[in-house]
C-alpha cells in the first residue's frame, strides 16, 4: 500500500518523500513539473537509495490521474500540488481557482471511488490573515487576503464538511508558516521560478551574486526593529510534520489541524545578520516601502501539534540559514547545471 505524493518534487514535496522513503513507506510521486525539475528524481533517489513511481500528470486530467489509482493500491494521499504565488495570484484568479480548487476536487471524489481514506492537506498561516495577536493559535479567526490564500481557505472548508459528512474519512490539514533551509547533503533545496518573493531565496540569489541588492519592504511595522516578523521553519521539520500527521490519521477518524511553526518571530533584519553569518558575506540591502498585502507579525503556538502529534521543530534559525547557503552554493542555478 503506497503514499500519493501530489507535488512530491516541489521544495516541501522533495524533502517530504525522502524522510517518507527512509522511514520504509512505499512512495508515488505524482507532478507534472510546471515548478519543479525532472532531476529531482535522481537526487531523491541518490538520497533515499530507493526510486520511488513517478507519473508526470496534472490533476485536472483526470483521466490519466485516475489511471494511477487503477495501477496501484494506494492508501493515503499528501496533497501538496497547487499554484502558490501570491502576486500571481491577484493577476490569475481564475487560474489559482481553477487549479487549485478542482484539483483537490478531483482527489477527493477519486478516494471516494477507490475507497482511500487518509488525506493530509498543504495549507498555510496566510488564513489567519492579519492576526489579532501572536502566537497564533489553531482557533484564532480565519481571513484572507489575495486569491492564493482563498484557495487554501476554501479547500480547508470543504474538507471540514466532507469529513462531516464521511465519517470513515482522516484527513490533517498542516498550516505552515514559512519554510526555508534545504536537505543537509545540499542536494535538493527551494529553486523558485524567476525573480523570487520570498526572502530567504532572494536572500540566498544574493549571496550567490545573481541579484544585486535585497529590498527590505518596510522599516516601520511595530516589531523590534521595524521590519517584518515572521516563524520560519525548516523545511525538513516541516517535512517531519507531515510524516507525524500521517501517523496520527491512520489512528484516528475525523479531521484534525495543526499549526507547524517553531514559535519564534525573527524580523527580516536578523534574517539578513543569520544569513550573512551562516555565508561569511555581507548582504547588501536597502530599505523600500511597505509590500501591499503585508502583515507586520505571524509566528505560531505550535503546542497542539507538540501534545498530539509529538512534533516539534528541531533546527534552529542558524542551521535553517547554514543549510539553505548550502543549497545555493552548490548548486548556483538550482537543478540546471
Ligand atoms: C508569503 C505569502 C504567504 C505565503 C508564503 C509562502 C505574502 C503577502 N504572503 O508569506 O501568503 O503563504 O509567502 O511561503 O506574499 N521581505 C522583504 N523583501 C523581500 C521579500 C520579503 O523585506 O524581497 C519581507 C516581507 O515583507 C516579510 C518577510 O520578508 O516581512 C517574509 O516575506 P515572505 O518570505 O514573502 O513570506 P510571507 O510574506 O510571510
Amino acid at each position: 500500500m503506497a503514499v500519493l505524493v501530489t507535488g512530491g518534487a516541489g521544495y516541501i514535496g522533495s524533502h517530504t518523500v525522502i524522510q517518507l522513503l527512509n522511514s520504509g513507506e512505499e512512495v508515488i510521486i505524482v507532478d507534472d513539473l510546471s515548478n519543479s525539475s525532472i532531476k529531482v528524481l535522481d537526487r531523491i533517489e541518490e538520497l533515499s537509495c530507493k526510486k520511488p513511481k513517478f507519473y508526470k500528470v496534472n490533476i485536472l486530467n483526470e483521466e490519466k490521474f485516475e489511471e494511477i489509482f487503477k495501477e496501484n493500491k494506494i492508501e493515503s494521499i499528501i496533497h501538496f500540488a497547487g499554484f502558490k504565488a501570491v502576486g500571481e495570484s491577484v493577476e490569475k484568479p481564475l487560474a489559482y481557482y481553477t487549479n487549485n480548487l478542482i484539483s483537490t476536487l478531483i482527489i477527493l471524489n477519486i478516494m471516494k471511488k477507490y475507497q482511500i481514506n487518509n488525506f493530509v492537506f498543504s495549507s498555510s498561516a496566510t488564513v489567519y490573515g492579519d492576526p489579532k495577536s501572536c502566537p497564533i493559535l489553531e482557533n484564532f479567526p480565519l481571513s484572507t487576503t489575495n486569491p492564493y490564500g482563498t484557495t487554501k481557505l476554501m479547500i480547508e472548508n470543504m474538507l471540514k464538511d466532507i469529513c462531516n459528512a464521511d465519517k470513515k474519512l482522516n484527513v490533517a490539514i498542516l498550516r505552515y508558516f514559512n519554510p526555508v533551509g534545504a536537505h543537509e547533503s545540499g542536494r535538493i533545496g527551494e529553486e523558485p521560478n524567476g525573480i523570487p518573493n520570498n526572502l530567504m531565496p532572494y536572500i540566498t540569489k544574493v549571496a550567490i551574486g545573481k541579484l544585486e541588492i535585497l529590498s527590505i519592504f518596510g522599516n516601520d511595522y511595530p516589531t523590534h526593529d521595524g521590519t517584518g516578523v515572521r516563524d520560519y521553519i525548516h523545511v525538513e521539520d516541516l517535512a517531519n510534520g507531515h510524516l507525524k500527521a500521517l501517523d496520527k490519521i491512520r489512528t484516528n477518524s475525523g479531521l484534525v489541524i495543526y499549526n507547524l511553526g517553531t514559535g519564534k518571530g525573527y524580523s527580516v533584519l536578523d534574517m539578513v545578520k543569520a544569513f550573512s553569518k551562516a555565508c561569511g558575506k555581507n548582504i547588501p540591502y536597502k530599505i523600500v516601502k511597505r509590500r501591499a498585502g503585508d502583515i507586520a507579525m505571524c509566528y505560531a503556538d505550535s503546542s497542539k501539534a507538540r501534545k498530539e502529534l509529538g512534533w516539534e521543530a528541531k533546527y534552529d534559525l542558524d542551521r535553517m540559514c547554514e543549510d539553505s547557503w548550502r543549497w545555493q552554493k552548490n548548486n548556483p542555478n538550482g537543478y540546471e547545471n
